[in-house]
């Protein structure tokens, strides 16, 4: 069933879990993460960007979202536009039937240009006002991404401030959060920690804190109705880095946020975190691998069916590691 994101972040709230946001783009992503949540009984949170509207299609990827909503109908799923750069793109959303909008006012409509405090509290306050008169939840965010360790934004298409960040931009301060969830009344809160998008988060191993974790304490203890949204959350799998490595590809050295330090920022009131980058890798890396050994295959089913395990094995690891299994 289609439901809100506010009832199953409320619902995530109360029993202290957290829920993987996946980024879906085609029906092998879908298909994978409806599987996973299946397997494990977990609640689904499916999410198009903008760079996903352009390569499907607004009615695809709805539609998409629709069937699996069809086939899986045990299942709670929230259809969420993940940053939106305008009241009037989120308005496009809630017109096609998304249960949820993102309105990202951290940066200005290109995506790239950090914003005034003030611009955001307009654009996200101007979208709450149209998304709740609809029954649509809002997540707005407050704070630059930027990997603590580089100080980058990351490399995401479309998303994500140019050029180096100060370490102010990149954590989110609780007192402004405060302000900025009682002047906009949005339901969740992307903050930012020191995660960044994309695959290039940091250039060693991290370990221990690598999260801004008291940071996370100190919001979740001045806002602890508005639920907590950490992007930037792939963790980079080592694995399928070597097997794309092993059949041609050519990725350098680069690490994610470890599935350890995600669940201490569940434990301190993050309740959704998004993932895109490691669904890419796990079908990039099937792919490469059944290709180098099927040379002679040519039916796309054979090598997409080989993307869908190893999205659906990821898809399961979060539902687990992250709390949400046994909760749709
Ligand atoms: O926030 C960014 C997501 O990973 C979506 O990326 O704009 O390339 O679809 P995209
Ligand atoms: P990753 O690039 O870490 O997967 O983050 C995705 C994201 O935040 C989408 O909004
Ligand atoms: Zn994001």
């Amino acid at each position: 069933a289609l439901v809100s994101m506010r009832q199953m972040l409320d619902h995530a709230a109360e029993n202290g879990y957290g829920i993987p946001a996946f980024n879906v783009n085609n029906l092998e992503q879908v298909r994978a993460i409806m599987i996973a949540a299946d397997k494990t009984n977990s609640p689904v949170i499916l999410q198009g960007s903008a760079g996903a509207r352009k390569y499907a299609g607004a009615p695809f990827l709805r539609h998409l979202i629709l069937a699996a909503i069809e086939e899986f109908p045990h299942i709670p799923v929230v259809m969420h536009q993940d940053h939106g750069t305008s009241p009037s793109v989120c308005q496009r959303s809630i017109q096609l039937g998304f249960s949820s909008v993102m309105m990202d006012g951290s940066l200005m409509d290109d995506g790239k240009t950090p914003s005034s405090y003030e611009y955001n509290v307009d654009v996200t306050r101007r979208t709450v006002e149209m998304a709740h008169a609809c029954g649509v939840s809002v997540e707005g965010e407050l704070g630059c991404l930027g990997s603590l360790e580089t100080g980058e934004a990351g490399e995401e298409d479309g998303i994500g401030a140019a050029g180096k960040l100060t370490l102010d931009q990149m954590l989110t301060d609780p007192e402004e959060a405060a302000d900025f969830v009682q002047k906009t009344q949005v339901d969740a809160l992307a903050i930012a920690c020191g995660t960044s998008h994309g695959a290039y988060k940091f250039t060693r191993p991290p370990t221990g804190d690598i999260l801004a974790i008291d940071r996370i304490k100190a919001i979740h203890a001045r806002i602890p109705n508005t639920h907590l949204v950490m992007h930037g959350s792939s963790s980079v799998p080592q694995d399928w880095l070597a097997v794309i490595n092993e059949y041609g590809g050519n990725i350098p050295e680069t690490y994610g946020v470890p599935v350890e330090q995600i669940q201490e920022g569940i434990k301190n009131g993050v309740r959704k975190v998004n993932i895109d980058t490691d669904l890419r890798l796990a079908s990039t890396g099937a792919t490469r691998r059944f290709l180098a050994h099927n040379p002679s295959e040519f039916d796309p089913r054979k090598f997409l069916a080989e993307t869908t395990k190893a999205m659906t094995d990821i898809c399961v690891d979060r539902y687990e590691a992250f709390g949400a299994a046994g909760n749709a």
